[in-house]
């Protein structure tokens, strides 16, 4: 079974509650997982766990938040190549330019991006679906 960590960031809970419905798919796919704050990741947990799910809101101008997780996630990429990795997060007004930034970003670090979600503002019931049918991607891949 694939241990899976949830790694992410939230600054009004909208991501969060996008990390939640990743862990619930997870787990309907038989695997385990933890959720982490982007804050408390760092490259020495990437051997621990068998697949990942990166979360982050759009901020700045389409970009990701730049005080905890984009430094994290500096740090760990190099580290992430040649594993599965699913993004998700959520936006208000853009058009979600940030997520095909990061996915192209990703990819050309080596890593294997199955699949990204993004949702608008707080997650509806396609958006919570979504996320769900993407942590059994990550947990089954
Ligand atoms: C400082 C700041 C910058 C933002 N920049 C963008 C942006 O470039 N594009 C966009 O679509 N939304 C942007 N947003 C909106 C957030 O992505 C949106 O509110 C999201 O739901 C926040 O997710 P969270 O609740 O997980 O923090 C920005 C919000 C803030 C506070």
């Amino acid at each position: 079974m694939a241990h899976v960590a949830i790694v992410f960031w939230s600054g009004t809970g909208n991501t969060e509650a996008m990390a939640d419905s990743v862990a619930k798919g997870v787990r309907e796919a038989g695997g385990t997982v933890n959720l982490i704050q982007a804050g408390d990741f760092s490259p020495a947990d990437v051997e621990s766990y068998d697949a990942f799910a990166f979360g982050c809101p759009a901020m700045g101008n389409e970009i990701l938040e730049e005080d905890e997780f984009e430094p994290m996630y500096d740090a760990v990429e190099p580290a992430l190549a040649g594993k599965n990795v699913v993004l998700f997060g959520s936006y208000d007004w853009g058009t979600g330019e940030w997520m095909e930034s990061w996915e192209q970003r990703a990819t050309d670090a080596g890593l294997n991006v199955l699949d990204s979600v993004i949702a608008n503002l707080d997650p509806d019931g396609e958006a919570q679906a979504a996320c769900v049918a993407l942590g059994k991607t990550i947990a089954t891949a």
